[in-house]
């Protein structure tokens, strides 16, 4: 039995390598759920989702149920989605737009911030009953940053400041790029689950090293994967001979991974020729980008510097072709992965459409990237009930880790496992007592 002292959890990770039971022990994923998703920041929305008063949007922090609405001050507000009398989730739709929420079992119905409005039959309400202390609870801090609004549900830990820290520049990357400076999350969401361990989808979202191998049906006969962005001719080059043989290319080899401590990381952007890229819909949308912000700023938010971005534990910023993914588990071996579509207000319709359209294609249930990486994970989770050994591997690069003195960051190429050994030191961080 695991008891969940310091201790014992400290002995589960060592230099370069993690031991089996993080993906397997359902005591250590609940102590996860209460250490980690209990108190960490967790993105609970983005305010575009909820552009009017009553507007909501339901999902889960870990496994606790909440409501993201816009309460009547126009401000947003996220409560728990739990009844204060006897405890049903009190709204059960995915999203829609209320007056006020109404429990389906006995009808207490709450304001939009929360606020217990009516008991009914209040005649029958014993003495000492107080509706003012009867209120959906909230979570206990909030935080937003360009529309994106981030929870902790613990009173205490590091600020949401501290918690950004400077990931705000990989928030600012995509958001920068709408004409209108404001992007939407208002284009619906793919959402699947897989049968493996949530941590096995946050390490992959700065794992560069399985590209070429579980993504190799993706690549053409040149090794180049299909274009993803408007104005693209090709997209990135992830295979290429040499020697006769078939590596993996300089390209990718040479993208590097950032890390920036609690967790957080990203990968530098692969490199495409930025300055070909051209069509109809790409230059309408680059004239309107640089009719708000100029020439010289426009040609450096079109040269990305990001790929894939992770707010650890949970939030991925995908910069490549846009979206963003919300990791969220349900068991030690079950895990849901919601896919949202970001559009660039401000950038032609038939721009975003196209987005969407190739997320169906790279990041549905059903599509050619992501398709890849599931098989992956529940492959994974399956062979770590081999017992043959008791540790996971993740020493690459380990004698190459380097300190980029420009942005004061710890950082090495994308294809070793600096960002991996990052999130553990971060996970042991939440995990302790
Ligand atoms: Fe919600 Fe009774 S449980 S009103
Ligand atoms: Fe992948």
């Amino acid at each position: 039995m695991f008891d969940g002292t310091t201790d014992e959890i400290s002995k589960l990770i060592e230099p370069g390598r993690v031991h089996r039971r993080v993906y397997t022990d359902s005591d250590i994923f609940e102590l996860e759920m209460e250490r980690i998703f209990g108190r960490a920041w967790m993105f609970a929305g983005h305010t575009s989702q909820i552009p009017n008063p009553g507007d909501y949007v339901t999902s889960d922090i870990g496994r606790q149920p909440i409501i993201f609405i816009r309460h009547k001050d126009g401000k947003p507000q996220v409560l728990l989605n739990r009844c204060a009398h006897r405890g049903p989730k009190v709204c059960n739709e995915p999203c829609g737009n209320v007056k006020a929420l109404t429990c389906l079992y006995h009808g207490w119905t709450y304001d939009t911030d929360g606020t217990l409005l009516d008991v009914s039959m209040p005649e029958g309400s014993a003495s000492h009953f107080k509706k003012s202390e009867f209120g959906l609870a909230k979570a206990s801090r909030i935080g937003e940053y360009r529309g994106f609004i981030f929870v902790s549900l613990a009173d205490k830990g590091i600020s949401f400041d501290e918690f950004l820290g400077p990931m705000k520049a990989n928030i600012d990357d995509l958001v920068d790029r709408a004409p209108d400076g404001q992007i939407t999350l208002d284009a619906g969401k793919h959402r699947y689950f897989f049968r493996g361990n949530w941590k096995l989808q946050v390490e992959n979202v700065l794992d560069s090293y399985h590209v070429p191998y579980s993504h190799a049906s993706t690549v053409n006969k040149k090794g180049e994967q299909f274009s993803r962005r408007e104005g693209d001719k090709e997209g990135a080059q992830v295979i290429e001979e040499n020697k006769g043989k078939e590596k993996p290319s300089n390209k990718l080899r040479g993208r590097r991974s950032y890390v920036v401590g609690i967790g957080h990381g990203w990968t530098s952007k692969h490199e495409l020729n930025e300055s070909k890229r051209t069509s109809d819909t790409f230059d309408i949308y680059k004239s309107r980008l640089i009719e708000r912000v100029g020439t010289v700023k426009a040609e450096e938010i079109l040269t990305p510097k990001y790929n894939n971005s992770l707010l650890y534990p949970n939030c991925s910023i995908m910069g490549h072709n846009i979206h963003i993914r919300i990791i969220r588990p349900v068991a030690v071996d079950l895990t849901e992965v919601t896919v949202y579509p970001v559009k660039l207000k401000g950038a032609p319709e038939e721009m975003n459409t196209a987005n969407i359209r190739l997320l169906n294609v790279t990041h549905s249930g059903s599509s050619f990237i992501q398709t890849d990486d599931l098989e992956c994970f529940k492959l994974t989770q399956q062979g770590l009930q081999s017992l043959q050994s008791d540790w996971i591997d993740l020493s690459r690069g380990m004698d190459e880790e380097k300190m980029d003195p420009r942005l004061n960051m710890l950082s090495q190429a994308a294809v070793h496992e600096l960002a991996v050994r990052s999130q553990y030191g971060a996970w042991l961080q939440y995990m302790k007592e």
